[in-house]
């Protein structure tokens, strides 16, 4: 105990009585706490963990913990169902092609928009409030990102999707050393044309150009189902060439998903874990238990690191 502090009142009967297992539990933590002192994490934010009020609060909480434990996380997001939302709003159509969202001109000026304008913002204040002060970045700030036009998968135009040719670390490290960066997954090329960028490819790209120790996708869903409809069949753990023989069979959001953790690993992050934002703390379930219980995507044995 400090000086400052005072003693708790005894527990009352509404007060939860503290145990010896609350001391246990942070104790098991520690050997992950000592591990990840230092690293950095990218944290692609998204799903119900970005909408849902709940757990939006512990999402911030649980970011804020691992700052405070030295960690050094850095938050990268999209905001798909608020870019819908505001582009029915403005009768706008909207197209997915291989889970990438098709993007004419108008499209990526209201993506801009809503993601640097709002989400980037609401998320930054979230964290302000939960005690670490963040930062918002774009791909425009500090060049962080330059881009290129990419399609989809199956070749198809697919109009202003960018795909990030170049992150200029610069700017990251700058604010990491005091502030959670929050990056909105918008960029730009040489000519200063706007692009969407899928947020998965762009905690990708970041992990990797950070030298990330871990790159973690919060979503919707347990993990990677073998088989969509088949939640029995979630993949636990794979390997990089395992992946990238399964990667043309996989459809929607998940398609995107793999193949930022497989760009990821091959980028030299030691692992790459799609995690279930639905379960409260499912960060720091990952980061300090051995209850991990998503998909992880590993480099294959004996690959060098
Ligand atoms: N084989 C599969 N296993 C698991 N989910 C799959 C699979 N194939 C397709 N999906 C779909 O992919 C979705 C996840 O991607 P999606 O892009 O919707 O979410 P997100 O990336 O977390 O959020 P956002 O794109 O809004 O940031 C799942 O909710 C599921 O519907
Ligand atoms: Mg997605």
């Amino acid at each position: 105990m400090s000086d400052t502090e005072t003693r708790a009142e005894p527990s009352g009967p509404e007060q939860p009585v503290r145990t010896q297992r609350d001391v246990v539990t942070l104790l098991e933590a520690l050997p992950y706490i000592r591990e990840f002192h230092g690293r950095t994490v990218v944290i692609k934010y998204g799903g119900a963990a970005m909408t849902d009020p709940a757990l939006k609060q512990e999402f911030a909480r649980d970011v804020a913990l691992l700052k405070y434990v030295g960690i050094n996380p850095v938050i990268v997001h999209g905001g798909g169902p608020e870019i819908t939302s505001y582009m029915e709003r403005l009768d706008l159509p909207v197209n997915f092609v291989d889970g990438l969202r098709v993007s004419d001109a108008e499209t990526v000026t209201l993506a801009k928009m809503v993601l640097v304008g709002k989400v980037n913002k609401d998320i930054v204040l979230l964290l302000g409030r939960h005690g670490q002060p963040a930062v918002g970045l774009s791909g425009d700030d500090g060049l962080l990102f330059r881009c290129s036009r990419r399609s989809a998968p199956s070749g198809q135009d697919i109009g202003f999707v960018g795909r990030i040719d170049s992150v200029n670390i610069g700017v990251l490290t700058h604010v990491a050393e005091d502030y959670i960066p929050v990056v909105a997954s918008v960029g730009a090329d040489e000519e200063g044309n706007s692009y969407n960028i899928n947020a998965d490819d762009a905690a990708a790209a970041v992990a990797a150009a950070l030298g990330a120790y871990k790159v973690m996708f919060l979503t919707d869903v347990a993990g990677w189902f073998r088989d969509r409809d088949d939640p029995g069949t979630l993949v636990a753990e794979t390997s990089v060439s395992e992946l990238r023989a399964a990667l043309a069979e996989v459809s929607g959001g998940m398609r995107p998903k793999l193949a930022a953790c497989l760009a990821a690993v091959e980028g030299g992050v030691p692992s790459a874990v799609i995690v279930d934002g639905r379960v409260p703390h499912s960060l720091l379930l990952e980061l300090f238990t051995n209850e991990g219980q998503g998909t992880m995507i590993v480099p294959d044995a004996g690959a060098d690191r």
